[in-house]
């Protein structure tokens, strides 16, 4: 009788419940398709009474998760703690060295120790598998570790925090406020105990850290990523964004460039119809761009016990299989170190701001423009009210250098009554 592989399960929260919830409901189709049957050994969690909705009487249970991972009877590790640091670093740490391999959805953990996790993996020839971690149920991970190969990779760009996509799409549907919408999503669960990881893009941030070191062969930088998050964005952004045909996403990009490599993940204008454009609700969409498949869009759910466990069991069951690739598709001596590039690529640029209502002053605001090479493509002065007149201006291509000193300019004109709005347009 072939070997079962034996899971030990380290958080019992949503996810965890969900990765039992598919082992005991799909323990047939999972041995089938993996070669071998795959049993829990253990599970840990913070408190061993909680009613989680499966049943856990068959499994040994331990407090401590490192102990948990540990475990003789433990094949694999699964980490569904979360946390960048301690216990999930310390118990990932603990089953590498314990010779067991690691299937995490931990995005923070591997967005921030993730080299140095690599490294350790390798030196203990085990692997870390992580598909839950990045956008939930797509399995994004595979598509470019392996589907996509063959490709040297150009972009990766996408909407990776459904929480976000569901705040703006219903200020956009609803006309609610930011706090309007942000109340309702806390009202159906979907922020994190931080919402601040959600709203401030850090979540969204943390995945396309690693999406862009497969993508690009790279160490994972998340210090590299440029955040900012929804938290500014008003109604009146999204209604005149719609009404130039484009809608405001928190938007992930990351592409490699000649100053190195630009991970940037904030609030852009995308077109209205473009697939990103349409993406409504909670729903994610990642598009991988490469040199000889072109352009690849995959959408589906980012979040949720089903979506996020059947990420964790693809790799349980790749394991089982005897699919060994390397946490980041390369050996991890062969990630490079790269320098990070602020907004290298020029894009077109979205501008709103107040200008006090009197002679000269929209010409003192081209001019700042124009001094700083900065070419309009169109403009409109709407609704004036009692002292100031909203300016919306769209630019044709320019850096964010130029830009940012265009935008300092303007508070020497004293004309622009408080800080201008900027967001960029990207091309999708
Ligand atoms: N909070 C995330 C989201 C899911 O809203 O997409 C977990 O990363």
């Amino acid at each position: 009788m072939t070997q079962p592989l034996r899971l030990g399960i380290a958080g019992l929260g949503t996810v965890g419940a969900g990765v039992v919830a598919i082992v005991q409901r799909h323990a047939g189709l999972i041995a089938a398709r993996g070669g071998r049957p795959v049993e829990i050994s253990a599970v840990s969690a913070r408190s061993r009474g909680k009613d989680r909705g499966v049943a856990l009487g068959d499994y040994d249970w331990e407090d401590d998760p490192v102990t948990l991972a540990r475990r003789p009877d433990v094949d694999v590790f699964v980490e569904l703690m979360g946390g960048s640091d301690d216990p999930a670093r310390a118990a990932t740490q603990a089953a590498l060295a314990s010779g067991k391999d690691v299937v995490t959805a931990n995005k923070a953990l591997l967005a921030l120790h993730g080299h140095g996790l690599a490294q350790m993996a390798e030196e203990a020839d085990r692997l870390i598998r992580f598909e839950a971690a990045v956008a939930g149920g797509i399995p994004v991970i595979k598509a470019l570790t392996e589907g996509l190969a063959a490709n040297e990779v150009t972009r990766v760009l996408g909407v990776m925090n459904g929480t976000c996509n569901y705040i703006l799409t219903r200020m956009e549907d609803a006309g609610l406020t930011y706090d309007e919408a942000f109340a309702e999503a806390d009202g159906l669960g979907y922020l994190e105990a931080d919402p601040q990881l959600d709203v401030g893009g850090i979540d969204a941030g943390h995945k396309l850290a690693l999406l862009a070191a497969i993508a690009f062969g790279t160490e994972v930088d998340f210090a590299g990523v440029e955040l900012e998050g929804i938290g500014a964005i008003t109604i009146e952004d999204i209604r005149q964004a719609a009404d130039m045909g484009f809608r405001i996403k928190l938007l992930g990009v990351a592409q490699m460039t000649g100053r190195g490599l630009e991970q940037r993940m904030s609030p852009c204008l995308v077109p209205a119809t473009s697939p990103l454009g349409q993406l409504q609700g909670g729903t994610n969409m990642v598009v991988l761009e490469g040199d000889q498949v072109g352009q690849i869009v995959l959408r589906g759910p980012g979040a949720g016990a089903g979506p996020t466990a059947s990420a964790v069991m693809a790799d349980v069951i790749d394991i089982a299989r005897g699919i060994r690739v390397p946490t980041f598709g390369l050996p991890a001596a062969r990630l490079r170190k790269v320098r990070a590039a602020r907004a290298a690529v020029p894009a077109p640029y979205y501008l709103r701001m107040a200008l006090l209502d009197k002679p000269g002053a929209l010409a003192k605001v081209a001019r700042v423009l124009g001094d700083n090479g900065i070419s309009i493509d169109r403009m409109r002065q709407y609704g004036h009210e009692a002292t100031t007149a909203p300016v919306l201006i769209v630019t044709h291509k320019t850096t964010r250098a130029a830009l940012d000193d265009a935008l300092a300019g303007f508070a020497e004109t004293n004309v622009v009554a408080g800080p201008p709005v900027a967001l960029r347009i990207e091309s999708v």
